[in-house]
């Protein structure tokens, strides 16, 4: 039996995240996503899925001390090329930017990859906006800076937590298409680099990381709540998918979008957009029950991720890249577990090709 999807393939045992389908939950190495967003800092979060993944064990602390000194380091490495890149949509000029980073195997490596990825998304965001080049600032947490870079000035507290939330929130999430294929890389032993530049890659398809910045497209082009049936209708009838709906794995709601959703009801300055956002939410919902009876499509993480981003200042141009700076702590974590089972991915195809030709 062929299965393209792979979606009855069971590939990996993880420690790292449980995504529950039929119940709509997600644990992250032991704790629920929505306890885990509310308390846990960036560095926590990497802390927790790291551990026992690297010859070298750091606290909390230490983590955040050392993460600090990778993104003035990777500054460094970055600032003359950056210019240059940032002519480039966001996503491509980030994997070129990575791929400065070596290809290390040890927790260095993996510090230089997390850090590299909030300097390089901040400042490509803020060269595109017609800034300077940002230097960041080590004392600061990582999501905070990386929100600082983004802009060009502090963010307020509310919106530091907020990304940070965000960025936690994504952090892992089972064998999805970008994790699969950091672990593939992985286990050729290609190095962390390589790793997380082939995942970032996998990324940017609009049917997994691409989708935020399209759910905004749409909300725009609905424009109001009586709009939207119309609009709707039209976009099902040309076959298009709904942005920001639907799962691979969850028959119900995606936990994290009651997560993200609660933490933009924090911000203010969203409040005009979110309440627009969940009556157009209900009337998708409506009409994808109506159109697809036998399907559970429902509400997924993209959908107020967008709202979120959007909220704190980011640039739709950067959602992806800003998704790729919270998963690139599960990418780096997978990598290490897919490297300690010492097997090669490497599955079989079926040949329907034509066959050798008799000779003449
Ligand atoms: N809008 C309209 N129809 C949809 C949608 C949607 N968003 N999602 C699924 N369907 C329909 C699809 O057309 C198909 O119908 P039919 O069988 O009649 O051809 C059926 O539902 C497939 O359902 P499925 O097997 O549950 O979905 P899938 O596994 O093929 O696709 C998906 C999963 C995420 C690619 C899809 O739901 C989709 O394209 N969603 C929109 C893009 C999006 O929001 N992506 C972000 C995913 S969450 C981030 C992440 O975790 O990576």
């Amino acid at each position: 039996m062929v299965d393209p999807g792979l979606e009855k393939v069971v590939a990996a045992e993880t420690v790292l995240s449980d995504v529950q389908g039929e119940a709509g939950r997600l644990i992250i190495r032991g704790h629920e996503v929505g306890e885990l967003a509310r308390d846990a800092s960036f560095e926590d979060t990497a802390h927790l899925l790291w551990s026992g993944f690297f010859a070298e064990e750091l606290s909390a602390a230490e983590l955040k001390r050392r993460l600090g000194a990778a993104r003035a380091s990777v500054f460094g490495k970055m600032k003359e090329l950056l210019p240059v890149l940032a002519h480039m949509p966001e996503v491509e000029a980030l994997r070129a930017a990575l791929s400065l980073i070596g290809d290390g195997h040890d927790l260095d490596a993996a510090l230089e990859l997390a850090a590299a990825m909030a300097v390089a998304s901040g400042n490509i965001a803020r060269l595109k906006a017609g800034g300077e080049l940002v230097p960041p600032d080590p004392k600061l947490g990582q999501a905070e800076d990386l929100l600082r870079m983004i802009r060009g000035s502090a963010p307020s507290k509310a919106e530091a937590k907020a990304l940070e939330a965000y960025l936690v929130t994504t952090s892992d999430h089972g064998l999805n298409a970008s994790t699969f294929v950091a672990r593939c890389v992985a286990s050729t032993k290609a190095g962390l680099g390589s790793a997380v530049v082939a995942a970032l890659s996998s990324l940017k398809g609009p049917l997994h990381g691409g989708a935020p910045g399209p759910v905004l497209d749409m909300l725009d082009g609905i424009g109001t709540a009586e709009n939207a049936e119309t609009w709707i209708r039209s976009a099902l009838d040309r076959g298009e998918r709904l942005m920001g709906f639907g799962h691979r794995v969850y028959r119900t709601r995606d936990p994290r979008a009651d997560v993200l959703k609660r933490v933009v009801a924090s911000l203010p300055q969203s409040a005009g957009r979110l309440a627009l956002a969940s009556a157009i939410e209900g009337r998708i919902l409506a009409r994808l029950k109506a159109e697809k009876p036998d399907r559970s499509l429902d509400t997924n993480v993209e959908y107020y991720t967008s709202i979120l981003l959007e909220a704190v200042g980011a640039p739709r141009g950067l959602f992806t890249c800003l998704f790729a700076c919270g998963r690139v702590m599960g990418w780096l974590a997978h990598a290490q577990e897919q490297l300690a089972t010492k097997r090669l991915v490497r599955p079989a195809s079926v040949y329907v090709g034509p066959r050798v030709m008799a000779a003449a």
